[in-house]
């Protein structure tokens, strides 16, 4: 008996092993903003997925060390910084997936659209840069406002004759973590098992928590849902007010940037059934980008899906958040074409 156990043991081993050698493919992910409040954690965070095996590390300024600390920790991925514009395109060479959180974070009173005036400009030139020396690249995009950096990178890519609709997305998973939490806090269901999706876009009012969606199924009041609904979607504010001038969210953040890009591997990797909500070219509105639940696979989206039944209350927010997300879209497309 023993030696049964043994030997199954070791060849379960040698099976993990095998797995984990020869079926992962060669993946680089390349973080821009990588020594900042997000890109840190999310930089620590993507070294420890085994799915990437090259971890680049791009900001104006720090790279160098953050690159030199993450690179000690004994995971798959070789790590590089790089620092400076003159060194942007080694840092998206040959990259599968790019995540930008590049770009200044909110102080308290301030909306994600009065990053406008700074952001955009870094996007634009960070885009530019992609459609040279990555364009097959997926593009996370967390820089704020998401609403207009979207689109501003579809204009740039159109520009430049790169744009693929598959492979931009608009980072939206800090939405749907925070529904998530507060739904399994006021439904006292475990949290690991809940989901939420949430659509429209990635900022106060156009966030919208489909909780009449939400699983575990629960029997909230239709005040708890509209004081879940406003949480999520104040979810940022909350952290911007607690931080009192020291930026946004950050730690919870890169773990929903990690989510995404983890989910992005995923599919290119071919795994089946890689779904999660975010803010792409979208049909199902009368909006050109649109934030709903995705399907991911080899080429970035392989289906983006329709939005379910709503509830009257649902319904009601949707109507309310097609125009100010019609305008922040506009005003990026606009930005762009300047
Ligand atoms: P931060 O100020 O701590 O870090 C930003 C980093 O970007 C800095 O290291 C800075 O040197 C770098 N940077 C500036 N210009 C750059 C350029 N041209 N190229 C490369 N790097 C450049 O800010 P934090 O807290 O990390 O936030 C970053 C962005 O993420 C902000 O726009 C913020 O609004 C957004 N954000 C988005 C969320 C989402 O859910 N999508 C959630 C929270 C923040």
């Amino acid at each position: 008996r023993r030696a049964a156990s043994a030997s199954s043991s070791s060849s379960k081993h040698l099976l993990r092993r095998s797995y984990s050698s020869d079926s992962k493919p060669e993946r680089k992910v390349a973080v821009l903003g990588a020594a900042g409040g997000i890109g840190q954690p999310l930089a620590l965070l993507m070294k420890l997925n085994p799915l990437v095996s090259s971890l680049s590390l791009y900001d104006i300024a720090g790279t160098p060390g953050v690159a030199a600390d993450v690179s000690h920790i004994n995971t798959r991925s070789q790590v590089a910084g790089y620092v400076g514009e003159e060194q942007l395109g080694q840092a998206l060479e040959g990259a599968d997936v790019v995540i930008i959180p590049a770009g200044v974070p909110r102080k308290p009173g301030m909306t994600r659209d009065d990053l406008f005036n700074i952001n955009a400009g870094i996007v634009k030139s960070l885009c530019t840069a992609i459609a040279k020396y990555c364009p097959n690249a997926l593009v996370n995009m967390i820089s704020n406002p998401v609403n207009s950096t979207v689109p501003i990178a579809a204009e740039v890519f159109k520009k430049a004759g790169t744009y693929d609709e598959k492979k931009l997305f608009g980072v939206t998973t800090l939405d749907v973590v925070r529904a998530k939490t507060f739904y399994a806090g006021k439904a006292k269901v475990p949290v690991a098992e809940v989901n939420v999706p949430v659509v429209g876009g990635h900022a106060g009012i156009t966030i919208l928590p489909l909780f009449s969606q939400a699983t575990p199924k629960s029997n909230l009041s239709d005040e708890d849902i509209k004081a879940l609904t406003k949480r999520t979607q104040d979810g940022g504010t909350e952290v911007v007010e607690a931080k009192a001038g020291k930026g946004s969210a950050t730690l919870s953040m890169a773990y929903a940037g990690a989510i995404f890009a983890d989910a992005c591997l995923k599919g290119l990797n071919g795994v089946p059934d890689v779904v999660e909500c975010s803010f792409v070219q979208s049909s199902i509105t009368e909006l050109p980008f649109f934030a709903s639940k995705v399907k991911l696979g080899k080429n970035g989206v392989e289906e983006v899906l329709g939005l379910g039944p709503l509830s009257d209350y649902e319904k009601q927010g949707l109507a309310s958040l097609i125009p100010e997300l019609k305008s922040s879209i506009e005003k990026g497309i606009k930005f762009a074409n300047q």
